[in-house]
């Protein structure tokens, strides 16, 4: 699988779209809105720059990619009223892997720009945005060319499935039956994808650090894992209702035995001990908050809701979510004459497993300072 050509959410703004699916990523960046905050706010104090970049990386389309970027815009402009001082003149890049719909979030620029103006008062903040197709686990600015770094439900996806999860051990695919790391998964299939995650956050590190200025800071929300065994995680439980549901296309002959057993997914959910360890391990960052926080897979129900829901709802609601994220995938690799299938059937999972739990997203937050 070629991540690069594969991995980027379903585009413009129908009803399977991102665009329309977002609301979680959405609820995820309004909790670590008081780190965008500190962080920017504590850039603009130190530095009084009279030139800001800020980049997000994987910005993806849709509603998101503009709120933080006017959430960013009203920081500066706050800062500004309160320091009397002129505001910087501000470049955003907005970035993503190739086959990201950039076309989208130029068109609803415009839109952007007005909301951006309503919120932001008296001091009006002249700002430029730019896309930036690429991959984060390359090198994406000049040397010491960024003040601040935002990243929000990215890094979770990892540069290449680790290669030898396709090998086979005894005739049989190392990870039989598993897109993920899964019940069944063996140790080594764990092995691999830690070191891939391993690997590439490090290297996420070092790069952001060569590109930051000194005293630049960074905001990085992921999917994480909270479960203390790794192959009992949320999101293994999550991609498992995937991989049952494609198990039970191939008992009926929808789809073919061979292209599942070739199918595993680009991601890796670490834990928070683990990402510390990284960050701690590289040495370039000292680490100012790092927060965690649960969301529900289905973003009409909060987590503590406990109102009587209707589960079927709630699983093609789920549904709906993933979709988004996953169809560009399944229709390269198997086929896009399944997709429908497919997440009617995942519904129908996540309904029934509702019954016993909510699916819960965890988050990992942290805020990220480049040392002297
Ligand atoms: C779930 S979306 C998150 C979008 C947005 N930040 C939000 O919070 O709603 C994840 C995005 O990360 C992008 N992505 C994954 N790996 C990437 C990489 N190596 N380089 C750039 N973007 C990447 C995907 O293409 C996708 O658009």
């Amino acid at each position: 699988m070629d991540v690069q050509k594969v991995l980027y959410m379903v585009g413009g703004s129908g009803e399977t779209s991102y665009a329309a699916n977002s609301k979680i990523q959405e609820k995820a960046i309004l909790t670590i809105t008081p780190m965008l905050e500190e962080a920017i706010g504590e850039i603009y104090r130190n530095l009084l720059p009279e030139k800001m970049v800020v980049a997000d990386l994987g910005s993806s389309s849709g509603p998101n990619t503009l709120v933080v970027l006017s959430k960013v815009i009203k920081i500066i402009s706050n800062q500004c009223l309160r320091s009397g001082q002129q505001p910087p003149e501000m470049l955003f890049f907005l970035n993503d892997l190739p086959n990201n719909d950039f076309n989208n979030i130029f068109q609803s620029l415009n839109n952007g720009e007005e909301s951006v103006r309503a919120e932001k008062g008296s001091i009006s903040v002249p700002h430029f945005v730019a896309g930036l197709p690429g991959s984060f686990y390359g090198r994406l600015f000049p040397r010491q060319s960024v003040q601040f770094f935002h990243s929000s439900y990215s890094l979770m996806w990892i540069s290449q499935v680790p290669k030898e999860i396709g090998d086979k051990r005894n005739g049989m695919p190392l990870n039989k039956g598993n897109i993920y790391i899964g019940k069944t998964s063996p140790p080594l299939v764990v092995k691999l994808y830690q070191e891939q995650f391993h690997r590439d956050f490090s290297h996420f590190l070092k790069l952001r650090f060569d590109e930051l200025v000194p005293c630049g800071q960074m905001v990085l929300s992921f999917l994480g894992r909270n479960k203390e065994n790794i192959l009992d995680g949320e999101l293994s439980t999550i991609w498992g209702s995937v991989a049952e549901s494609l198990d039970s296309m191939v008992r009926e002959g929808l789809v073919e035995e061979e292209k599942l057993d070739t199918f595993n997914l680009p991601f890796y959910a670490p834990s928070a001990a683990e990402v510390e360890t990284i960050v701690n391990l590289q040495g370039l960052f000292d680490i100012i908050h790092f927060h965690t926080f649960e969301s529900n897979l289905d973003p009409f129900h909060d987590l503590d809701d406990n109102v009587v829901f209707d589960n079927v709802q709630s699983g093609a609601n789920c549904a709906k979510v993933i979709r988004s994220v996953l169809e560009p995938m399944i229709a390269s690799h198997f086929s896009s004459a399944i997709v429908d299938d497919l997440f009617s059937r995942f519904a129908t999972h996540v309904a029934n497993h509702l019954l016993k739990e909510k699916l819960k997203l965890p988050v990992l937050a942290l805020l990220l300072k480049k040392k002297e």
